[in-house]
């Protein structure tokens, strides 16, 4: 095989393995913790209340830490000079706490020492007392303690709901409770601040969001923007917990270098990450939906109230994406959908791949089983049967939805390729012989929209310069986590010059070579930053497609680019030959490129309009083995079709739906977050919070690509996001564990809370078995 990097021909749509990947594997690409220390780096750690849950903080006494070895500095909130506030929405979120403390974690002080080591030995030492509060832990807490939030409550409605309920010849009413997730991000929060000339600081940081990680420590420190440059050339995985709170450790070591002079660094302790920062909201749902006797849903009444924790957060955008995909794929004609986000004495939720949407979508699939459980019918034909199609697509907000067929295609094809029916069938006599195993299956779509729904995020920067050795540097906007997107950018930009890809590098994102970015997410990161860079690159080509054409008197439109030459009327002409030429003719080999995602809209106020601008779709089917006397679950087999458009790349594609697709089915299975009634979090450390590892990755995972015919939107080379939306594959998984409980009872839905632990799946089986038939 050729190297596939410097093989000639296109780099687009080639399976091009990540630019990283000899790197990740050997250890060779440099993590912000694997920069060579500054001489005189001091180390941070964060200090808070240990015993503290919530409540007005009466003393803090910091004699012994900085008395301890080691120590050179401690920071308070005494020491800002600017703003304490490292908040990405209204301002509610301090840097280092003064007057209160807000949940069991809270920063209150920072400890600038020689060593981590030491750093760490002497946060422990400190006293803090705190006034004792009885704190407000879960959702359901909140609701019944008076429903305190950190954002008002807000709604969407479509035609008569509640007269619709009424009317409906069928109903079914219940509720789920759908747990959290923490992000496990491989590499933890980290950031390093250098000290520049006149006050100058450059952090680099491991964020999503090096813009807004800029305005906030400019903010704390109180700098001008311009005067703070953020750089971050990899994450080692981010997954949503990177794109806000991201800003509290760049901000912390940045003050230490304000206040002391020196290069600071800060990397939290895996136990400090997971107890310090947000994670994916968890929901409690109440639902009922009316039906035909076919199973056609009438109308829908979805009441969504989630854990915000202390603070706002991004949780405007992420409880309103729970509401834009409480339709999972299905057509609502009548629709009440609420949200409440309520404030709790906890860490401050933020993003986790999906934004809020798994969480919506679960909740519909837990409906249409209810509406298949209560009916006896197949969960697959009351899917079918409320998807969107002509003359019912139209979503609960507004949006048409123009690609029905694409995923009635999918769901028909995978219901083939998976041989549905007949495993339907197995699986019946399966369970109609064995009492203690039972199996269960299920088949769920995914139907995610695409763009940020704060309107102005959609929006991206590119430099590319080209040298006059025909080598090209790119630069955009986005971040790189592990997804590929460095991958994918240069794979446009080279085709774009016509070069071998390896005649690109790839540079560390960089708020001083492209400003004023948006967070890379939403799976937004190629849509936006490859057209941008793919712009900038037109510029260049132009330029020297121009000058060409003049130097040799061939029309403009026949001079072509590739493999590192220049075709110009029967000449071949090395790019390197033709770029210094250019340069000698003083015609400019650099250029700047932007994009603006079209055609959005998004009117809040009247919670109408056309807040994306497609959907990606996809569907999974699963297969899973409970023991009943043990709540033991196996998943046996996942076919996966999903659809990427026409893909840039479909080795880092096919990478995103499987990683995707494990880490959503590690939210739903066996990834459990547990606080304490005092609000302590007891599941901060992998020993009791259980991620999927590669022996959890189904033995039979089957997952290809939907031979799409391409996006209808005109988005770069045809392709559609894929980071977050194979994640809602795994709602199969949940469903086929739905699916074997409700084997053990006809007519029962059995109430399943997200994740189906051993412990959920036996608490199900037990409800079950004395449940009355609906
Ligand atoms: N893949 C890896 N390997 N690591 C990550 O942190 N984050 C996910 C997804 N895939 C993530 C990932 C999330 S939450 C998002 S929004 C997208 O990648 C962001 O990148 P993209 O917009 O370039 O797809
Ligand atoms: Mo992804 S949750 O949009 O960072």
């Amino acid at each position: 095989m050729p190297d596939p990097v410097s093989r000639s021909g296109p780099s687009v749509r080639q399976p091009v393995p990540h630019d990283s990947a000899a790197g990740h594997v050997s250890g060779q690409a440099i993590y912000v913790d694997d920069m060579r220390e500054p001489a005189g780096t001091l180390h941070i750690a964060p200090g808070y209340a240990r015993d503290a849950v919530r409540g007005r903080i009466l003393s803090v006494d910091l004699s012994a830490v900085r008395a301890a070895p080691g120590v050179v500095r401690v920071l308070t909130g005494e020491d800002i000079r600017g703003t304490n506030d490292c908040s990405p929405s209204i301002g509610d979120d301090p840097v280092l706490a003064i007057d209160e403390i807000l949940f069991h974690g809270q920063v209150v002080f920072a400890v600038l020492a020689r060593t981590r080591d030491e750093a760490r030995r002497a946060s422990i030492l400190a006293k803090i007392e705190v006034e004792a509060r009885d704190p407000i832990i879960s959702v359901d807490d909140a609701l019944a303690r008076g429903g305190d939030t950190v954002l008002p409550d807000y709604e969407f409605r479509r035609g008569q709901p509640e007269a619709s309920l009424e009317t409906s010849q069928r109903t079914v009413s219940g509720n789920m409770h759908i747990g959290g997730q923490e992000h496990f991000y491989l590499e933890g929060q980290i950031a390093l601040a250098v000290p520049g000339d006149a006050g100058d600081i450059t952090v680099h940081s491991s964020t999503q969001h090096p813009s807004e990680v800029q305005h906030t420590v400019a903010k704390v420190l109180g700098l001008s923007e311009a005067k703070v440059t953020i750089e971050v050339r990899r994450m080692g995985g981010a997954f949503g917990g990177k794109e806000s709170q991201a800003n509290q450790w760049a901000a912390l070591a940045a003050l230490g270098t304000q206040v002391t002079g020196r290069p600071c660094k800060i990397r939290l302790d895996r136990d400090d990450d997971m107890i310090m920062t947000g994670k994916r909201h968890d929901f409690r749902v109440d639902y009922t939906v009316g039906f035909e006797p076919d199973g056609t849903i009438q109308a829908v009444d979805m009441a969504f109230a989630s854990r915000c924790g202390y603070s706002a957060d991004l949780s405007l955008g992420i409880n309103d994406r729970t509401m834009f995909h409480a339709d999972s794929a299905y057509f609502y004609p009548d629709a009440l959908i609420t949200s409440r986000r309520m404030r709790t004495d906890t860490c401050s939720n933020t993003a986790f791949r999906g934004f809020g949407g798994p969480q919506g979508m679960i909740a519909a699939e837990r409906m249409i089983d209810s509406i298949a459980i209560s009916l006896g019918a197949d969960p697959l034909d009351i899917r079918k049967a409320n998807f969107y199609a002509d003359g019912r697509d139209v979503t609960h907000y507004g949006m048409p939805v123009e690609e029905t067929g694409t995923l009635s295609g999918i769901v028909s094809e995978l219901e083939r390729t998976s041989d549905y029916r007949a495993r339907r069938e197995t699986i019946r006599r399966f369970n109609s012989e064995n009492h203690i195993l039972k199996k269960g299956l299920s088949l769920t779509p995914v139907k995610f929209g695409i763009a940020f729904t704060l309107i102005h995020l959609n929006q991206a920067g590119a430099l590319v310069h080209l040298y006059q050795d025909g080598s090209v540097h790119l630069n955009h906007g986005g971040t790189e986590m592990g997804q590929g997107l460095f991958t994918k950018v240069a794979q446009v930009v080279a085709d774009e010059l016509g070069v071998t890809l390896d005649r690109v590098s790839i540079t560390a994102t960089h708020t001083g070579k492209v400003p004023n970015t948006g967070p890379t997410a939403a799976s937004s990161g190629s849509d936006l930053n490859a057209m941008a860079a793919r712009r900038a690159a037109e510029v260049i080509r132009h330029r020297l497609a121009s000058f060409a054409s003049d130097k040799h008197g061939v029309p403009i439109d026949a001079v072509e680019f590739a493999d590192n030459t220049v075709i110009c009327g029967g000449k071949v002409i090395p790019l390197a030959t033709l770029a210094h030429q250019a340069h000698v003719a003083r015609i400019q080999l650099s250029s700047t490129g932007f994009y603006a995602t079209p055609k959005i809209t998004w009117d809040r106020e009247k919670a109408q309009g056309r807040p994306f601008l497609y959907f990606a779709y996809g569907a999974a089917c699963s297969e899973v083995t409970l023991d009943t006397m043990t709540g033991e679950m196996r998943v046996d087999r996942v076919d996966i079709l999903h659809d990427v458009g026409k893909s840039i790349n479909p080795a880092i594609d096919i990478g995103q739906i499987e990683g995707g697709f494990v880490q959503g089915m590690g939210w739903l299975t066996t990834e459990e977050l547990v606080w304490d009634d005092k609000g302590k979090l007891r599941t901060h450390a992998p020993s009791t919070y259980k991620i999927p590892t590669a022996s959890d990755v189904p033995e039979d995972f089957r997952v290809d690509l939907w031979r799409s015919l391409g996006n209808p939107e005109p988005t770069i080379y045809r392709s559609k996001a894929v980071g977050e939306p194979p994640l809602m594959l795994a709602n199969s998984v949940f469903g086929a564990i739905t699916d074997a409980i409700a084997s053990i009872k006809p007519g029962v839905v059995p109430p399943l809370d997200a994740p189906a632990t051993p412990e959920a799946i036996l608490a199900a089986i037990r409800a079950t078995k004395t449940a009355e038939p609906a």
